[in-house]
């Protein structure tokens, strides 16, 4: 085979006529699909549980299929629509009002969902959090978003530092405490209390659903929110790109503390109604391989961080599983090898398909479709009703073949309608009509997108954005540290490593265990991603004179590259 041009697979895949489609579709034509549309009443957690739940041939179907080495089990729409609504009237006896925001911090597990579809029945904005976030990761967050709730679980409350907190009225704790404070809510007890009628809070589609901070190259992380309305484009990409059929059974492997996991580990199959496999526990070939194989996953929509991994792992690994269940792969997060695809290929007979999209846009934007033919090494080409393109730094579109900012035409159904009390921040996404997205691209002749890094000096390690200020700014509060740079240096298996460059204050000497205790400062200080797997003693760390740091310079250094510009560099 041409590889490449691998051409589109055989079967009932969606969209044939994509090309024709694209001139002709409007998002209006998308709207006959919610029960809105006749009703006038909006919230995404009908449109994806209770919908269903009414439905006399759908509420006994499994919503989730959960496991974690420790624990197994099923929840029906039914179920699910009936727990939510339990939780939706816990927050209601703790005056939770329509607007608020109500964090999540806990693995996944069934009461997670359960939480996060109570908190949406009220109206008020979920925020779910990465579980291996430590202490100033989650205070950050919650301070930022003044949450006035959180729900957790009893291990993960030493890193919520609830005395900096002021706007933290209340925690709801997932599993068996000791907590005596009134404080504190119990999940379990409020739960058997509460009554599993819930009358749902009518939002509008433009009202706030959903805040996921993400890491940009300066500041903080940033609070990118949401509305009811993406759900729009969450069901259209269910169809077009998922490729969902009734009785698929779909593995989305991402967290839902990362937009992946929201979109399209959580609205993006029940909005369509399928079976959704939900995994916890840590990642391995075998326990992965083990899934699919055990509900027969027919759609699965993971990262190339895992994938490479699977492929080092070998064609042994492959054969000890049934994966004949698998249908359909897709990947999101980080650019996806052509070997990868290859790999794919061999391993399971299928075509894996890249899908770009962001934090900021909410939904995918640029994908292989199922009918498409596929260029390994290439996004694909953006979804009917969207126009992509490549632009210059004033925003003019440039030729095809010619590397620039890669640009989305705004706006669309899930695009982010705000970074939270940051007008500014959200403003400068935008110019000339284009939401620039950060990333420098090309287009070729035939419209499909090729991605050829970040414009900025976010990181991106196996799959997830880390912002190099936040590392620096952690760095430096070790004793030992003076001044910190962070970059991203490339790594064959996750993409990029976080790797840090530090000066030490007077009566320190550079040693292992010293380097150790900073990388472990960070690790737990922070989060575990974020800690530098490289960390190296300079002198001196490049700064303009202006005092910004020359990341650019530290990372022209490490890999041996010309430096280009010094002219702004502090004597
Ligand atoms: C990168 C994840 C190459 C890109 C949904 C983007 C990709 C950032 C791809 C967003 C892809 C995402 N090929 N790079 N298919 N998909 N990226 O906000 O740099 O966690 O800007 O959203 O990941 O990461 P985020």
């Amino acid at each position: 085979m041409d590889m490449q041009r691998i051409p589109a697979q055989d079967g009932t895949y969606n969209l044939q006529n994509y090309e024709n489609m694209r001139k002709t579709f409007s998002w209006e034509d998308m709207k006959k699909h919610f029960s809105w549309n006749d009703t006038g009443k909006v919230n995404m957690a009908y449109e994806a549980v209770d919908r269903h739940a009414e439905n006399p041939d759908k509420k006994d179907k499994a919503a989730l299929l959960y496991s974690s080495p420790d624990r197994e089990e099923k929840v029906t729409f039914n179920e699910l629509s009936k727990q939510s609504n339990q939780f939706a009237n816990v927050l209601k006896k703790y005056d939770v009002e329509k607007g608020d925001r109500i964090f999540m911090f806990m693995p996944r597990s069934p009461e997670f969902y359960a939480a996060f579809f109570g908190i949406l029945k009220t109206g008020a904005i979920a925020g779910p959090l990465f579980e291996a976030f430590m202490e100033q990761a989650v205070r950050d967050r919650l301070e930022d978003s003044e949450a006035s709730m959180l729900v957790t679980t009893p291990d993960l409350l030493e890193r919520v530092p609830q005395d900096d907190l002021p706007d933290l009225k209340k925690i709801v704790l997932v599993g068996e405490n000791n907590e005596t404070s009134d404080k504190y809510i119990d999940y379990q007890q409020e739960m058997k209390e509460a009554s599993t009628d819930f009358n749902i809070e009518w939002v509008d589609l433009e009202d706030g659903m959903l805040i996921h901070y993400t890491s940009g190259s300066t500041g903080k992380p940033k609070g990118v929110y949401h509305v009811h309305n993406a759900m729009i484009q969450h069901y259209a990409t269910a169809e077009w790109v998922l490729d969902l059929q009734e009785d698929d059974v779909y593995w989305c492997t991402a967290d839902p503390g990362w937009v992946t996991g929201t979109s399209y580990g959580i609205f993006a199959p029940w909005l369509y109604g399928v079976t959704n496999v939900v995994r916890g526990g840590r990642f391995s070939p075998d326990n992965w391989y083990g899934t699919i194989d055990k509900y027969n996953v027919s759609v699965w929509y993971t990262a190339p961080t895992a994938l490479r991994k699977l492929v080092s792992a070998g064609e042994d690994a492959v054969k000890k599983h049934e994966l004949s269940s698998l249908r359909h792969v897709m990947s999101v997060g980080e650019p996806l090898n052509p070997e990868v695809i290859t790999w794919g290929l061999q391993a399971f007979d299928l075509r894996i398909h890249d899908t770009w999209w962001m934090t900021e846009t909410g939904a995918q934007l640029i994908v292989n479709l199922p009918s498409q033919e596929i260029r390994p090494g290439s996004m694909g080409k953006p979804i009917p009703g969207v126009e992509a393109s490549v632009v210059d730094n004033e925003g003019n579109e440039v030729p095809p073949n010619q590397m620039g900012n890669l640009a989305i035409k705004a706006p669309w159904p899930a695009m982010m309608r705000k970074i939270w009390k940051r007008p500014e921040k959200y403003e400068s996404y935008f110019i000339n009509g284009w939401y620039v997205s950060g990333d420098s691209a090309y287009m070729d002749e035939d419209g499909y997108f090729w991605f050829q890094g970040r414009l900025d000096d976010v990181i991106n390690t196996s799959g997830e954005r880390v912002g190099p200020f936040e590392v620096e700014s952690k760095l430096i509060e070790h004793p030992a540290v003076a001044e910190s740079g962070v970059i991203g240096k490339p790594d064959p298996e996750r993409g990029e490593i976080v790797k840090a460059f530090i000066t030490l204050n007077d009566g320190y000497e550079d040693s292992e265990e010293l380097l150790e205790e900073v990388r472990q400062f960070v690790k737990t200080g922070l989060s575990a991603h974020a800690a530098p797997r490289e960390l190296e003693i300079k002198d001196a760390i490049p700064k303009t004179r202006s005092g910004k740091i020359m990341r650019r310079l530290l990372k022209s250094w490490e890999l041996g590259l010309p430096t280009g510009d010094t002219s702004t560099l502090e004597e």
